[in-house]
This record gives C-alpha cells, structure tokens and sequence, in this order.
C-alpha cells in the first residue's frame, strides 16, 4: 500500500474527513459521484409532486409555505451538485445522465399526488425518511457532503413539521378529510419504507459504502428507526396503521412489520412507475426551455470576468 492509501485509510479510520484536494481511490469517486449525483436529482425531482399542489394549495398561508419548502428541495439540489462537482464530473454529464435514464433519483417520487392529504404525507413520511437517513450522513467521510448534510438536515426538519401540521389538520377535521388523510398514509406508507434502499443483504453497495464510512449506518436500521418513531405519530393522528402486521416486540424493541414488495420497487427504480415517464419529460422540457437563462448567465459571467481581468 502506497503512502497516499495509507494516509487516505488513516483518515477514515479516524473518522476525520476526505476533502476535495485529497488523494481518494478512484472507487471512492466514483460511488461518492454515483450517490451524490442521484441524491441531487432526488431533490430536484422532488419538487414535481408538489409542485403539483402550489396553485391549489386551499390558503394563502400553506401556498407560501408549500412554496418555502420547494424552493429549499431547489436549493438542496445545488448544494449537491456542487458537492458532486468537487469530485469532477460537471453539471451537464450529471444532468445529461439522468436524462439518458443513466443515473436515478428516489423511487418516492414516481408515485402520484393525488389529494392535499398528499402534501401533508410527502412532507411528513418522505422528508421524515429523508431526514432519518440525512442526520445519519452529517457523519459520512466526504467532507463536502457532510457538510451539505447539516445545512440540508436544519430545512428537513421544517418540511417535516409542514407535512405533519397538514397532516393534523385533515386527521383532526371533518369525516372525509380524515378519510383523505388515511388515504394519502395508505399510498405513501410502503413507498417511502422504500427510500432506504434494498435490504442490507440485497445492497450493492452498502458493504463497501461502510467500509469507507460513506454509509455510517445501513438501510435497514435506518428504516427501522424511521418506521420505530413514526408508528407513534399514525396512533397520535388517530389514523390506522397501513401494515396489519405493525406490532410492537417486546423482544427485539422495535415494530414488526410486513414483508416489502420488492418486486414493485425495482418496477418503480427500473422506470415503470406511474409517473417515471412524466417527472422525466417535465424535467427534459423545462431544462431545454430554461437553456436561454443558462446561457445569459455564463455570458454575463464571462463578460464580468474579462472587465476584471
Ligand atoms: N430509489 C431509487 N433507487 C434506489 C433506491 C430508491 N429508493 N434505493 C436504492 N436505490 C438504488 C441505488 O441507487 C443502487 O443503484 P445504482 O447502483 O444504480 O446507484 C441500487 O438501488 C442498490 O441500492 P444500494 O442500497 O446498494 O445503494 P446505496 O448504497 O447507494 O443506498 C441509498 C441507497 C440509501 C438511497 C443511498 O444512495 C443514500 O443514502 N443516498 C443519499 C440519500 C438520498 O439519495 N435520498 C433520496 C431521497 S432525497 C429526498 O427525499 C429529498 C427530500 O428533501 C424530500
């Protein structure tokens, strides 16, 4: 081993960070740029299913703050892509690879909003889950990424409580809002399970995700404290529990639950999901129609930077 390798190693071990200019095996790019890449696209995808709700949003008050929260999954997408930028591969390439269908986003966001209860459950179990599984990557060994975490995690925490406040508002309002709220936890419950990934021993990358500390705790413990601290939030609601499985065991100290549907993930991930085609095209035509402002940009860039030279 090279003295580079060792140095590399002896930061990881030391849980100290891996910055930008540090030697890192080539893998280690790679599968930082894999996940960073695809964590971005998430954010930005993201924003379709609710931005499906802005205009009728049924107040002033939730239309400003549903419009808070997305302009925040706008601006945790550029974080990220500027975190994945440090590792060398440029805004286009990652742009141009999801658009080739060559790099993913979270499967959550495949699936409809159908109903303003939908609002109250992305906000609540999609950036819940997202929170459970970001505050766990404040401590991953990227130093760029770590750091994105903790100014990402301070916004998750407020679309958290939007979602959860919709969510007390249907759940505790007349007969068919309640209705409306256990509908949108019936459709959103599995799915968002589903944002933590395969089970550890069906990961691809999880083992060595661990090893180099990018991945602090895995899929399945992260999903179990998400399903341990959310189960009491459907009981405060007064809502039914979408998995007739979900128990406490005393044994173990966590919430049983029902076995996932894998095979309607990797639908979902492989492209079949009821909105893949859709968040793809809308994302395709809004990036070519903004091409212009792009190009403005750069140009007053370049124009600014000459008068300084
Ligand atoms: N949706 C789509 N693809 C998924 C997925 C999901 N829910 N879970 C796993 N996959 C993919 C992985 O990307 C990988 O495919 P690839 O090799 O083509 O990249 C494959 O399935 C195998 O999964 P692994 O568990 O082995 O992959 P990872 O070790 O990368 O773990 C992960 C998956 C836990 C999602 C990890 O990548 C991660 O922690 N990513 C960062 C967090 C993230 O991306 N969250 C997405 C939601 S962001 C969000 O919700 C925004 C919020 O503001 C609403």
């Amino acid at each position: 081993m090279d003295k580079f390798e060792a140095a590399f190693n002896e930061l990881i071990e030391k849980e100290l960070k891996i910055e930008p200019r540090d030697w890192m095996p080539e893998k280690y790019r790679e599968h930082l740029i894999r996940q960073v890449s695809q964590h971005a696209h998430s954010e930005v995808i993201g924003m379709q299913p609710e931005g499906n709700w802005l205009l009728r949003a049924p107040s002033l008050r939730s239309k400003q703050v549903l419009l808070a929260k997305i302009q925040d999954e706008a601006g945790h997408g550029l974080y990220l892509y500027s975190v994945a930028e440090t590792l060398g591969i440029s805004r286009q390439e990652m742009v141009q690879q999801l658009h080739e269908g060559k790099a993913k986003y979270s499967s959550i966001f495949n699936y409809p909003t159908l109903t303003w209860a939908d609002m109250g459950a992305v906000g609540w179990l999609v950036d819940g889950a997202a929170i459970t599984n970001q505050v766990s990557l404040q401590r991953t060994s990227y130093g760029p990424y770590s750091r994105g975490m903790v100014r990402i995690c301070k916004e998750e925490s407020f679309h958290q409580r939007q979602g959860y406040e919709i969510m007390m508002q249907m759940a505790f309002g007349t007969p068919e809002q309640k209705e409306m709220a256990q509908d949108a936890l019936n459709r959103f419950w599995f799915p968002a399970l589903m944002m933590f990934g395969p089970h550890d021993k069906d990961s691809a990358h999880s083992s060595q995700a661990m090893k180099w500390k990018i991945k602090i705790e895995s899929n399945d413990h992260l999903r179990q404290k998400f399903i341990d601290h959310t189960v009491k939030q459907i009981e405060y609601l007064g809502l039914k529990s979408p998995d007739p499985n979900m128990k406490w065991n005393e044994a173990t100290g966590h919430y049983d639950h029902s076995p996932f549907n894998w095979d309607e993930f990797w639908n979902v991930v492989n492209g079949n999901g009821p909105c893949n085609q859709e968040r793809l095209d809308h994302h395709k035509k809004v990036h070519n129609d903004n091409k212009w402002v792009r190009e403005a940009a750069a140009a007053y860039a370049l124009k600014t930077e000459t008068q300084v030279a």
